[in-house]
């Protein structure tokens, strides 16, 4: 390059040169004692020049120009005469590094080659700066200008590579198919390129890139070894060395899930067995104790699944994966363990819950496994009320249903608490959800239908006709429904209202009789009575003598007392004696006197009453006297109540007496059973 810019200078010069030479030409033009002629010019003119100074000084180096590098300078002045009139000076820059004359005398005439030699170190203040070569040549005989030529050469100044950094990405520590890039940088001017290689055993280098970026994909071991960068620019070459190493690549296995599975009964399990670092591995799969794998095997490149679907008891073991590449094999173990836990635990009760009856509460974990850590507790609100842990041996296999029983006593105050039924199924550190599963039930205690009361008003015993209301009540949890029935004859009961009030208005005798009233709920009844007895006042009161009311002394007599159609009504047979009466003892509100005496004759009452009113009869009964047979009388007491019940005999009776005495129409029969009803 440096010869490139010389030839460069020198075709620009030859423009100079000429023009140069034209010039002296008019200077030379007298004629002179000295005739100077230059070599070479056309001689055919009369007049000659002053000097052969025909061509621009050249600069030459002893190399190319390096900083810190003593470089030397020639500053050559071709074909010069006469030379003992030369100047020669070299300037770099403005600075003038060196003159020469040239003084001694030329004898030949001839033209020489002179130069000027400097020696000088560049310096980086140099680079851009000149380098001028300036040669005069000083014509003293003729009074003129001196010749001048120079030859200007602009410093290029060079910097040797240095400096040269490898940078390794990822690392120079490499495995079986890794990429790695390398870049390299060198500092010199001009910039050096750079070559990559690779040092061969041999020692020589093979050339892999002239980028700076060198990268290496798929790497195998061969390519381990010491790659060399070179930065490289004209006046130099600098070179780093970086040391690869590929290492075989081990192959790995991964199992997963994990190491170990908890899995429910029933699902779907995929062991997954993975490998890396192998291009065509074998696998196979088996249990630790080489039972029956009761899954599916699919392999497929790198990856080999077991699928255990459903996975059941049978699958619960320690599964191994192995994997062979090449001449290596390695085996990974995952542990499969089963747990069934798919439903939340069951509240039963043995019954509804009433306040102070013993309940049985049971939890039962239904299909449960492994039970050995089941854990089932049941909680009254925030307080434990039982729990219960089940160590049994679980070397069977199967599912069962676990349950916890406790019996208490509820009160009114557990409504509204909430009974807590909580199973908990912990599976070691395995993460699984969920681990415990629970239910609830808000408590509800009932309380049995009690203090059941009934209110007449006004009043049980009532004049027909009149109203009444019976109120019912009756406490319990939920509030008892009332059921108000009439208790039959037979004893079965009518229903008559679902009100708590019973109104019967305007009653009839028929209403008589006993009402129930029932307080109901889920949990029980409680039942109360009343007897409701409708009357009216006594009336139709007949008082008879039989058979007749005038007997002779003797004769046997029966005074009589019918009630009419009032029932329950009190009948009281007495004899007027003296200023008060004799109560007379007597059977169905009938008298018997046997053998008639005097002292039988007499005013005879019978009084009817009751709660709503009083009736009397009274007849004389007349005792005709006879000689004899006179006997002794001895009133006996009687009270009567004539009750429906008791009139059949006493009609009977009155029957019975008058077929005796073959009599009729002393007493009516259709009247007597009308009243009965
Ligand atoms: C150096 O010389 C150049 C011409 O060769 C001129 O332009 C420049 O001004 C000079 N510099 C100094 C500092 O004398
Ligand atoms: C050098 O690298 C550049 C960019 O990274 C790329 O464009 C160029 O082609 C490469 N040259 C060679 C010779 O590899
Ligand atoms: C029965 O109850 C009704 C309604 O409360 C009332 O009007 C009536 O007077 C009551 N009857 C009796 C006899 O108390
Ligand atoms: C219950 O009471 C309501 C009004 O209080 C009344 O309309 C209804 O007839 C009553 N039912 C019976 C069976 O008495």
């Amino acid at each position: 390059m440096p010869r490139k810019m010389v030839v460069i200078f020198g075709a620009s010069n030859v423009l100079w040169m000429v023009f140069a030479v034209s010039q002296a030409f008019k200077i030379d033009i007298f004629p002179e004692s000295k005739i100077i002629a230059q070599i070479g010019d056309s001689i055919s003119l009369t007049c000659s020049t002053t000097g052969s100074f025909s061509k621009d000084p050249e600069i030459h180096l002893s190399g190319p120009l390096e900083v810190g590098k003593p470089v030397t300078v020639t500053c050559l002045v071709p074909d010069v005469y006469p030379f003992e009139r030369l100047e020669i000076e070299l300037l770099k820059g403005n600075r003038s590094l060196k003159t020469q004359n040239f003084l001694e005398v030329s004898e030949m005439k001839s033209q020489e080659t002179k130069s000027l030699e400097v020696t000088f170190t560049p310096i980086d203040e140099d680079i851009g700066k000149a380098l001028v070569c300036q040669a005069t040549l000083h014509i003293n005989e003729i009074d003129s200008q001196p010749q001048v030529r120079e030859t200007t050469k602009k410093l290029q100044v060079y910097i040797s590579p240095k400096d040269t950094v490898i940078s390794v990405n990822p690392s120079t520590s490499l495995q079986e198919g890794d990429s790695v890039t390398m870049t390299c940088t060198s500092e010199g001017l001009p910039a050096p390129q750079i070559f990559w290689s690779k040092k061969l055993d041999s020692g020589n280098l093979q050339l892999l890139s002239e980028n700076a970026t060198l990268t290496l994909i798929a790497m195998r071991m061969e390519d381990s070894g010491i790659y060399v960068c070179e930065g490289v620019n004209p006046v130099g070459k600098d070179r780093k060395e970086v040391k690869l190493i590929v290492q075989e690549k081990m192959f790995t296995v991964e199992i997963s899930p994990g190491s170990e599975i908890a899995a429910q009964i029933g699902d779907s399990v995929v062991l997954t067995c993975d490998v890396t670092g192998c291009e065509s591995p074998s696998f196979s799969w088996r249990t630790q104790i080489d039972s029956p794998l009761n899954g599916k095997v699919r392999s497929e490149g790198s990856k080999s699944t077991l699928t255990l679907s459903p996975v059941r008891f049978e699958n619960e073991h320690f599964y191994l994966c192995t994997v062979t590449c090449g001449h290596k094999k390695l085996e990974k173990g995952i542990h499969v363990e089963l747990y069934s836990f798919l439903r939340d635990p069951e509240i039963e009760m043995s019954g509804l819950l009433v306040s102070g009856n013993p309940v049985t509460v049971s939890c039962k974990v239904p299909d449960v496994y492994p039970f050995d850590r089941l854990e089932i507790e049941l909680l009254k609100g925030e307080s434990i009320m039982k729990n219960k842990i089940f160590l049994e041996d679980v070397s069977k296999k199967s599912l069962e249903t676990k349950s916890l029983e406790m019996t208490f006593i509820p009160t009114t105050e557990d409504t509204g608490k909430v009974l807590v039924c909580l199973a908990k199924l912990p599976i070691d550190e395995m993460e699984f959800e969920p681990k415990q599963r629970q239910s609830t039930q808000i408590l509800y205690v009932n309380v049995a239908p009690g203090d059941t009361t009934i209110s007449v008003s006004p009043s049980s015993i009532l004049e027909e006709g009149r109203s009444v209301n019976m109120t019912c009540s009756s406490d319990g949890l939920p509030a008892p429904k009332i059921l108000w029935s009439r208790l039959l004859s037979n004893g079965d009961l009518q229903p008559l209202s679902e009100n708590t009030t019973l109104t019967l208005t305007s009653t009839k005798m028929e209403d008589s009789g006993i009402y129930v009233c029932e307080g109901i709920n889920q949990v029980g009844i409680s039942r109360k009575e009343v007897e409701l007895i409708i009357q009216v006042a006594p009336k139709d009161i007949r008082l008879t003598a039989f058979p007749s009311e005038s007997v002779k002394e003797g004769d046997t007599v029966i005074i009589s007392c019918t009630c009419g159609n009032v029932p329950q009504t009190l009948i009281i047979l007495k004899k007027k004696a003296g200023s008060g009466y004799i109560v007379l003892k007597s059977t169905d509100g009938a008298y018997t006197i046997h053998r008639a005496q005097l002292e039988d004759a007499g005013v005879y009452e019978c009084e009817s009453k009751n709660e709503v009113g009083l009736q009397l009869r009274s007849i004389t009964l007349d005792v005709k006297g006879r000689e004899s047979n006179k006997h002794y009388f001895s009133p006996e007491l009687l009270v009567l109540y004539c009750a429906s019940s008791l009139i059949i005999p006493a009609i009977g009776m009155i029957i019975y007496f008058a077929r005796k005495a073959n009599m009729k129409g002393s007493y009516s029969l259709v009247e007597a059973q009308k009243s009965k009803v």
